[in-house]
């Protein structure tokens, strides 16, 4: 098998409570995944499992307690310079305008201004904010911010694209918008992606596997599947496919059991 641009080799990750150390909550447990160049695979479980979890050990912000993560075969050591990360919140900064948000990363880096400028105005309208360079984060709508969050992600190139729940916090009709524009943009690079959802009609829309984690503590993958839906896709069409309703079935077997002991845990506390 070719090389793996993103592995994750049994991750275990447990959480120490500051003020009493006896505390100990393992949140993600012996968890090995490998995602290939150009794959798109989307992590899917309940709330609260460790999904994050996973993605910041990806992005090399998190520590894990035991395991290793390598990068195109290299074991990571610090944060994984080949990744882009599109937080699961609003990360955009508010005194910032669209434009100088999306040049951050590239200004960071140590770009020159009129080349950060001229690649960030060139991502304004790739991701169809062209005329609102000037617009600072509290004048755009939600879709516009994460929108402005995809450029900021996608302009530095990276070879790996972790994705945070991207888009749940959208209506419904932007979102399917927004998953479709993704998607194209994925499909004309071909970059890894880690795809954390909560939502499996999404993941399954969007990947070309989905990996279903199980409910916390000790959260490890429980079932993995081949989304051999033809592309280009579009995410509300492929809906109605009978291979996507058959998937669907298969997957939520796996997975509704998980859901259901994730929602009694967040009941009791
Ligand atoms: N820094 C931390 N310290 C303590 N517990 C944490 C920390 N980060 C996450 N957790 C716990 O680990 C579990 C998994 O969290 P997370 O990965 O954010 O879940 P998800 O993204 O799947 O909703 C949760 O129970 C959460 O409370
Ligand atoms: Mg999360």
């Amino acid at each position: 098998m070719a090389e793996a641009a993103l592995s994750l080799e049994n991750i275990t990750c447990t959480f120490v409570s500051r003020d009493d150390r006896s505390q100990r909550y393992t949140a993600v447990h012996d968890t090995t995944l490998a995602i290939a160049p150009g794959e798109f695979v989307s992590v899917v479980g309940p709330t609260g499992c460790g999904k994050s979890t996973l993605l910041n050990v990806s992005a090399g912000l998190l520590q894990p307690s035991s395991g290793l993560v390598r990068v195109f075969g290299e074991p990571l050591s610090s944060i994984n310079a080949r990744a882009g990360y599109m937080f699961q919140g609003e990360a955009l900064l508010p005194w910032r305008s669209a434009l100088d948000n999306v040049i951050a990363g590239l200004e960071f880096a140590g770009v020159a201004r009129a080349e950060a400028l001229e690649r960030g105005r060139d991502w304004l309208r790739r991701v169809g904010l062209g005329g609102f360079e000037n617009r600072y984060p509290h004048q755009m709508s939600g879709g516009m911010r994460k929108r402005a969050m995809l450029a900021q992600t996608l302009i530095r190139d990276p070879d790996i694209i972790l994705m945070d729940e991207p888009f749940s916090a959208l209506d419904i009709q932007t979102r399917q918008l927004m998953e479709n524009e993704v998607l194209d943009l994925w499909m004309a690079k071909r970059k890894a992606v880690l795809f954390i959802t909560h939502d499996l009609d999404e993941a399954i829309a969007m990947s070309d596997r989905v990996v279903v984690l199980s409910a916390g503590p000790g959260t490890h993958p429980i079932g993995e599947f081949h989304i051999d839906l033809p592309r280009p896709r579009d995410v509300a069409e492929v809906r109605t496919h009978p291979r996507f309703v058959e998937l669907h079935a298969a997957i939520w077997a796996v997975l509704r059991e998980e859901v259901l002991k994730g929602y009694a845990q967040q009941k009791r506390v």
